[in-house]
């Protein structure tokens, strides 16, 4: 879809369809007004009929409203006026561009971002705006032998703004918008292809064809490379598969070569049965999502080689599957991790803290300023907060109110849970320095406590992702989270 802003009025538009707003209990919004006065109470008389009472969710389409030139009018219910806030918002937009996609019009103005919100800047609603309308428009039907029969989709939609200052705030967070939905889709993508498509060495030549794609350093270390290394915690992850694993760096470089990079850590397994402690069977096949970590990183840093951030930015991402089979890691082994410290490896099925370990040290080569991983660790961080937020948790203060100032922004929810280091002491283990699970009780931050131990040399921050990286049920698919949070983080880090 294309996106363009402008400025202007609603009654001259004279494209495929007008949109303006109508607030409960049939109150017109400005540009609503306009229409209605120019084409003399046409939309007023129908709202008096009792056809639109300007409810959150609803939509009405009008043809032919006299004197406007506009091919269509669609009134979209904002809701009552007093509640009308971020979330209203949103969903006033996609419940727009869910019905524009129904009719036959081919492009649409959008008379919604002049809309006052309280707390939201102009910035903002347009930079939403394109990323709903492009998750509107989002289809994943590669693996279908033929696409599925639709209406047609509308490929332009122009966004106005009520006064000239906003066009030019208006077309950077344009183009903002754009790589942050763009980085998205990639994220999506890759966690929504099937786990024997999307395997580890599909995700290495994904990495070599970004790095082709936005010029990027990349390389790709074998699972002999990583013996050599001693990442003897990865390798255990990866023992029970047929597919090899493979540790991707990607760099991309917006400035001079000694400036330290923001390194990104995205968990990448593949395909998660749990290995010999296995998975049950429900809804195991949600565990080709158990790479949306990965997935969030390619996403991140195509939104930033798209925005030309002046940052350097380093993605690593451990990628494996963690199955069984006659050569998997027991309960009970016991391995040394490329810090050299000896893991004790009770539960097969907390993996992810184990790839994540070794790659949080080898991430000490680039000499971050600081180490953001992403990972779907914990089902236990489903249970703390839901779908609603990603859980974080950090060494450092300052980069956790970065992050969550960064998440305010970008909408993009994570809250932070505590690390106080009476949890450390449930990761004892009788036969090595440290257990990889420390029972039933805060699991999510016992994930994020053991790997705090391996990166206590710079600054660090943990997104456990495992409750918004995908949505189960009749809407299964992935979200492309945490790419607006991370982007933003970015973002504010370039503007600093
Ligand atoms: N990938 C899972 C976490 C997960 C589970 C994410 C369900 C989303 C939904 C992770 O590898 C895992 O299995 N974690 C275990 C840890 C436990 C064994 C300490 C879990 O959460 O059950
Ligand atoms: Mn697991
Ligand atoms: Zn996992």
């Amino acid at each position: 879809m294309d996106f363009a802003i402008k400025f202007g009025t609603s009654e001259k538009q004279r494209g495929a369809c007008v949109v303006v707003g109508i607030f409960e209990s049939r109150k017109l919004t400005e540009p609503a007004k306009i229409l209605d006065d120019t084409s003399k109470g046409y939309i007023s008389n129908i709202l008096r009929q009792g056809d639109m009472e300007g409810k959150a969710n609803t939509t009405l389409l009008l043809h032919g409203v006299p004197d406007i030139p506009s091919k269509r009018v669609m009134l979209v219910g904002l809701g009552k006026e007093k509640d009308f806030n971020d979330k209203a918002y949103q969903l006033a937009v996609s419940t727009t561009f869910k019905a524009l996609h129904q009719t036959g019009a081919a492009d649409a103005t959008l008379f919604l971002a002049d809309i006052p919100l309280k707390q939201r800047n102009i910035a903002w609603k347009i930079t939403q705006t394109i990323i709903i309308a492009t998750e509107s428009a989002y289809r994943f039907d590669r693996l279908k032998s033929k696409p599925e029969k639709e209406s047609s989709i509308l490929d332009k939609a122009t966004i106005y703004v009520n006064d000239q200052a906003s066009l030019l705030v208006g077309e950077k967070a344009l183009q903002q918008g754009l790589a942050i939905a763009r980085g998205m889709s990639v994220a999506k993508d890759l966690g929504n292809l099937a786990p024997n498509i999307c395997t580890p060495t599909y995700l290495a030549e994904q990495a070599k064809e970004m790095a082709k794609l936005y010029k990027l350093k990349v390389s790709v270390l074998e699972q002999k490379d990583m013996e050599k290394l001693g990442m003897g915690a990865f390798l255990a992850v990866a023992r029970g598969s047929h597919q090899p694993a493979k540790l991707i760096a990607l760099e991309y470089r917006g400035l001079a070569k000694m400036e330290k990079p923001i390194v990104l850590v995205g968990k990448g397994v593949t395909f998660d049965t749990g290995g010999i402690s296995l998975k049950p069977p429900a809804e195991m096949d949600e565990m080709k999502f158990d790479m949306s970590g990965a997935a969030s990183v390619f996403g991140t840093l195509t939104a930033a080689a798209e925005m030309k951030l002046p940052l350097n930015i380093v993605g690593i991402i451990p990628a494996t599957e963690n199955m069984p089979g006659g050569n998997a890691t027991k309960p009970g082994d016991v391995v040394t991790s490329m810090s050299g410290r000896t893991i004790e490896i009770l539960n097969t099925d907390a993996e992810g803290r184990l790839i994540l370990c070794d790659a949080l040290t080898y991430a000490e080569r680039y000499k971050p300023d600081v180490v953001i991983d992403i990972a779907t660790l914990t089902g236990a961080c489903v249970i703390a907060l839901g779908h609603m937020a990603s859980g974080l948790m950090s060494n450092n203060d300052q980069l956790a109110e970065e992050l969550l100032q960064a998440s305010e922004l970008s909408s993009d929810r994570a809250w932070r849970l505590p690390m106080w280091d009476d949890y450390q002491e449930l990761l004892k283990s009788n036969f090595a320095d440290m257990a990889n699970i420390g029972g039933r009780s805060a699991g999510t931050i016992t994930a994020a406590c053991f790997l705090s131990r391996f990166t206590e040399k710079y600054s660090w921050a943990h997104l456990d992702i495992a409750g918004t990286a995908w949505k189960n049920g009749k809407e299964k698919g992935s979200t492309g989270r945490p790419v607006p949070l991370l982007t933003q983080f970015l973002l504010s880090r370039a503007k600093a």
